[in-house]
């Protein structure tokens, strides 16, 4: 399209579409028409706009993508503002309350609600492909000692890819499908693999007849015992963490996954970007850090010294404060429920009263208030996995089960989006130019 018009000055015909952007290059003086669709303009439309033919056209900077939106998706929307999550078009607070994870997996990855058989065979393939080869336990047990979960689960769901080597066909629906299926199946098992390395206990096969999350829980803490028995409002819990977790639109690690796979990968190597991402602190690790803040503070009697301290711009409230969400989360909101279930099992951390008594006080308070700082998911999450007695290294990792069907649904999109290319952004290159090299043994006399 050529969206190259003369100045108004020089008698421009003025475009009757309203739905455009007019720019001028007051370098040049010539004004370009710019179409706008869904609340865009298309960066590479800006290319024409240059100084001459032989220029590269104007390009935006935009580190971090904070206002450059990657690819159309149809999985998740996000109202940050009117604190809305959706799946698919369904609020987050109905899946979680009457849906149960793998059926939001399936939603997820498939874009609709399943039929009674269409769900029968996707719980019964996933519950099949929970085993694991057993050379993929032989070099789990390979891991030093004390090696952090996280780093073993982004190595064997990336050593995957070696045993299923079909998996490279992504252009195969079906092959795609028994990916997908193998993924969400066997997360869990190394989730639960890797945290029993950490505590040098023998690894626990999967057990075919539980469902997802109890079989998740036995494969974490069974011991001698024929069958692990969970608490079904600890199971319930967990599968309302797994649900809340399972996609956020274009979040950092999505983004890893869709990244990598725009390279045309296997979807093992892809997913194991997508942990890399998640293994940061800035995202998978706040909970963790609400912890530490709670053990910190130690009693309530300290909360308006800290609350003083966070003011004065010495530290940040952890969990509290979203890049999205500035009215409230709403997955804090159902966690927050979570907690009582879970609670009533496992007894009251003492660590929750301080929690609610600074929520309270924070919530009251001009500073929070005016800076739309509210409770986020992680404010809450940490002290439920602390009373499953998960330690603070396997959060991300529980995250990171919860989140698969999220990658693979968005990873499932992107290699069906005729309009989506390798991932290549551009740079602002500052560095020198066209210097005369001079070998080390004149540079070194
Ligand atoms: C999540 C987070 C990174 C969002 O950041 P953001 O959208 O870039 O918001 P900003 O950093 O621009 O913050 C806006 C203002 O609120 C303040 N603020 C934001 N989060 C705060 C927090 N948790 N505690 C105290 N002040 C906070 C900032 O200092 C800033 O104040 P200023 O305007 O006086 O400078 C941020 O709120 C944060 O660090 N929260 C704590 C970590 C956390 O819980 N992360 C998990 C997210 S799910």
């Amino acid at each position: 399209m050529d969206l190259q018009r003369t100045t108004e000055c020089e008698g421009a015909l003025v475009s009757d579409d309203n739905n455009s952007l007019t720019v001028r290059d007051n370098r040049t003086g010539k004004e370009y028409d710019i179409p706008i669709a869904d609340g865009t303009i298309k960066a590479a439309d800006l290319g024409a706009i240059k100084l001459n033919d032989d220029e590269p056209g104007l390009a935006t900077y935009d580190p971090g993508f904070v206002n450059t939106a990657s690819t159309k998706s149809a999985v998740t929307f996000i109202d940050g503002d009117k604190g809305i999550l959706e799946y698919r078009g369904y609020p987050i607070e109905q899946l979680a309350e009457k849906s149960n994870f793998l059926e939001v997996a399936y939603l997820l990855v498939y874009g609709e609600l399943p039929t009674k058989e269409q769900y029968d065979s996707w719980v019964h393939e996933i519950t099949y492909h929970t085993f694991v080869h057993e050379n993929v336990k032989g070099f789990m047990q390979g891991f030093r000692y004390d090696a952090h979960p996280m780093g073993m689960l982004m190595a064997s769901v990336g050593a995957l890819s070696t045993f299923y080597p079909e998996a490279k066909n992504i252009h195969d629906p079906e092959n795609r499908h028994i990916q997908i299926v193998r993924m969400i199946s066997k997360m869990p098992t190394l989730g639960a693999w890797a945290f029993r390395h950490a505590q040098g206990k023998p690894y626990v096969y999967p057990d075919n007849e539980l469902s997802y999350t109890e079989n998740f829980l036995s494969m974490l803490f069974k011991m001698s015992e024929l069958r692990f028995e969970a608490d079904p409002r600890l199971v319930k819990a967990l599968d309302v963490l797994f649900i809340l977790h399972a996609d956020h639109e274009q979040n950092c690690s999505t983004n890893a996954v869709r990244s990598v796979g725009s390279s045309q990968v296997d979807p093992y190597s892809a997913v194991a970007a997508g942990v890399g991402a998640l293994f940061g602190p800035l995202h998978g690790g706040a909970n963790e850090a609400v912890l530490r803040m709670l053990r910190r503070i130690g009693s309530k009697e300290n909360i308006p010294a800290f609350i003083e301290g966070v003011k004065n711009g010495n530290e940040k409230l952890m969990g509290f404060g979203h890049r999205v969400y500035k009215n409230f989360d709403p997955r804090a909101t159902i966690i927050k429920k979570a907690c009582d279930d879970v609670f009533e099992v496992t007894g009251v951390n003492p660590l929750l009263a301080i929690a609610q008594e600074l929520e309270k006080i924070a919530l009251e308070d001009e500073y929070f208030i005016k800076r739309r700082l509210y409770p986020n998911v992680d404010f809450y999450s940490g002290l439920i996995y602390e009373a499953f007695q998960f330690p603070p290294e396997m959060f991300t990792v529980l995250f990171a089960i919860g989140r698969t069907p999220g990658w693979l649904a968005q990873w499932l999109e992107l290699t069906q989006d005729t309009e989506q290319k390798i991932a290549r952004p551009k740079q602002i290159y500052t560095g020198d130019r066209k210097l005369t090299f001079v070998p080390a043994s004149e540079r070194w006399k």
